[in-house]
């Protein structure tokens, strides 16, 4: 492993609850280093899924947070200035493809579609990375791969990747895992028993019921496990609820108390 990547190796394992056959089918992308796209609601799993598969195939991870202002250079590299006078810097896109990492761009649908397309080049046959800057074309190392993420419930029509975007990746739909999956998470995240867990993943199981009926979105796993460690530090189940499950998702008085009630049929 090159020196450049090693900081980003994953040495202990990051705890992944399969739901389906997830692990597997992104195996047999990644040996053939298809591009893939993660698709599913915030606080499913797909991070953790990502640095979970990461460490499992012995590979180093870039992440990378998009966002709405980053630009193709944040990407790939510039030069920067210093006292001996310039000096390339390659991006977390580069470095990735130069030494062979598997390169997460987080929301990347928050990106705008100029800076979006420089990962094209990467993502298809070509297997190559274009700096225009530097007049240097860097060919991906074999172990290098894109894995995007991306919300489908966030898009509008301004906000959404281009078709040939999405077409030069293979997808794997996230989701809430099954009750009891998601009770056993829930449970070894938060530090509570099963029966608690349980309790909790049911208020979520109600509110996301209530999601296009007023509710943006349901409550996630990661809301789940935040109530959970709270109740775990001895904080009333219902105040913990209440803090960590409704509040953050509504502001509508009636949903509110309508979320409250739901949680005291189970605390
Ligand atoms: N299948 C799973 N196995 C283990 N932990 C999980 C699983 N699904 C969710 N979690 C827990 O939920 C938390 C949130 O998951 P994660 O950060 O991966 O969500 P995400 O899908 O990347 O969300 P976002 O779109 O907001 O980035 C994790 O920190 C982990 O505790
Ligand atoms: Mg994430």
């Amino acid at each position: 492993m090159q020196d450049e990547l090693r900081d980003h190796l994953i040495t202990q394992e990051p705890y992944y609850q399969p739901t389906a056959d997830e692990v597997e089918l992104y195996e047999a992308a990644y040996s053939v280093r298809m591009p893939m796209m993660l698709k599913g609601p915030t606080g499913c799993g797909k991070t953790r899924f990502v640095e979970h598969m990461a460490w499992k195939l012995g590979k180093p991870l870039i992440t990378v947070a998009c966002n709405e202002d980053m630009t193709a250079s944040d990407l790939v590299g510039r030069y920067l200035l210093d006292a001996d006078g310039t000096r390339w810097q390659d991006g977390p896109l580069t470095k990735a493809a130069r030494f062979g990492a598997i390169c997460y761009l987080d929301e990347i649908v928050e990106a705008r579609q100029d800076t979006t397309v420089v990962i094209h080049p990467l993502t298809d046959n070509r297997r190559v990375l274009p700096l225009e800057k530097k007049g240097e074309m860097v060919e991906a190392h074999p172990d290098f791969q894109v894995v995007i993420s991306y919300n489908p419930g966030y898009q509008s029509l301004m906000k959404d990747l281009k078709e040939s975007t999405k077409q030069r990746f293979g997808a794997l739909d996230f989701n809430y895992p099954d009750h009891e999956t998601e009770a056993r998470i829930v449970a070894h995240e938060g530090g509570v028993n099963e029966e608690m867990a349980g309790k909790l993943v049911s208020v979520a199981e109600r509110a996301r019921n209530l999601k296009g009926h007023g509710l943006d979105e349901g409550i996630s796993t990661r809301m789940l496990v935040y109530a959970a460690s709270l109740i775990a530090k001895n904080v009333a189940p219902l105040a913990a609820c209440r803090m960590a499950l409704v509040r953050p998702i509504t502001d509508d008085p009636d949903m509110r108390d309508a979320l409250d009630s739901a949680v005291t049929t189970f605390f």
